[in-house]
């Protein structure tokens, strides 16, 4: 497990039974599912911040049913390449990718981290030997050079953060989408399709790149799959209910997924 630290204070957190605490007197209680509240109410941007219990529900089927699997495996080759002792997962989400990461890589500590409470509780689900944290990426409750590797997939991240808990040499792997992915989808959607914006724009000083790779393969997806994609996505709330509709009488055609996935060293 990482060195966590107070959220409050930053001074190093230890554990007594299932309460943890800092030398100022700042403690936090392990909630009987497993995981560790760190977010403080002040950096809550909402009272429930956060993917909702209804796109979590929509993910975890969906990625249940095995269709983002690729992505899966190839993160955890990715990551397992450099061995690292300790990854950490960054907006982990209901936990499909952390739990499959730590089955593949046994040895490695894995902890993941949300800002949504109703995901961690899904997550905890999945893994209890995982460590599992509400909190913000914004400000990650582990401490200075603490980890070797961390990770993000779909959300968002702090180069900031990732520059002050990465060890020298440490590894960080984003993934995002590409700009093709579920064109066929996005194109059936809206008359005019956003473009995708680049997964990184300014790389800051210390971290350089090592690998910059795309994962691209078709989809097929039965009725209840696209639903639950849609769900899952802000599609399902920005795009036409209609044209949603349209679209789980007919299916799509040409359906891809299109990752890019960088992987980055602290220098
Ligand atoms: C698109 S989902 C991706 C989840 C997971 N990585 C996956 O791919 O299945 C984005 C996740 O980021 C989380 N999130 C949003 N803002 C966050 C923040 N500031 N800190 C931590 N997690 C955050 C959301 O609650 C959500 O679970």
């Amino acid at each position: 497990m990482p060195q966590l630290i107070c959220p409050h204070c930053q001074a190093p957190l230890t554990a007594d039974g299932r309460t943890w605490s800092c030398s100022n007197g700042h403690s936090y209680d392990q909630a009987r599912q497993g995981y560790l509240n760190l977010l403080l109410v002040q950096h809550k941007n909402s009272r429930q911040p956060g993917d909702t219990p209804t796109m979590l529900a929509h993910r975890q089927a969906f990625l249940d049913g095995g269709y983002y699997q690729p992505v899966s495996d190839r993160v955890n080759q990715l990551l397992g390449a450099s061995t690292p002792a300790s990854i950490l997962d960054m907006g982990c989400g209901e936990g499909y990718y952390t739990d499959r990461l730590a089955r593949a890589l046994p040895d490695a500590d894995c902890t993941g981290l949300d800002i949504s409470k109703d995901a961690i509780i899904k997550a905890c689900r999945r893994n209890r030997q995982i460590q599992w944290l509400v909190s913000s990426s914004a400000r990650l409750p582990v401490a200075d050079a603490s980890m070797d590797a961390a990770l993000s997939i779909f959300s968002p991240w702090s180069w900031q953060e990732c520059l002050r808990v990465l060890r020298p040499e440490g590894r960080l792997l984003l993934v995002g989408p590409h700009a093709d992915h579920l064109l066929a989808l996005r194109n059936q959607l809206y008359d005019q399709v956003h473009p995708t914006p680049e997964l990184i724009r300014d790389l800051p000083e210390g971290l350089r790149i090592l690998d910059d790779q795309v994962l691209r393969y078709p989809l097929e997806l039965p009725a209840e799959a696209l639903a639950d994609l849609l769900g899952m996505t802000p599609h399902g709330w920005r795009s036409q209910p209609e044209r949603q509709q349209a679209l789980l009488d007919t299916g799509v055609d040409g359906l891809e997924v299109v990752m890019r996935m960088i992987m980055l060293q602290r220098c």
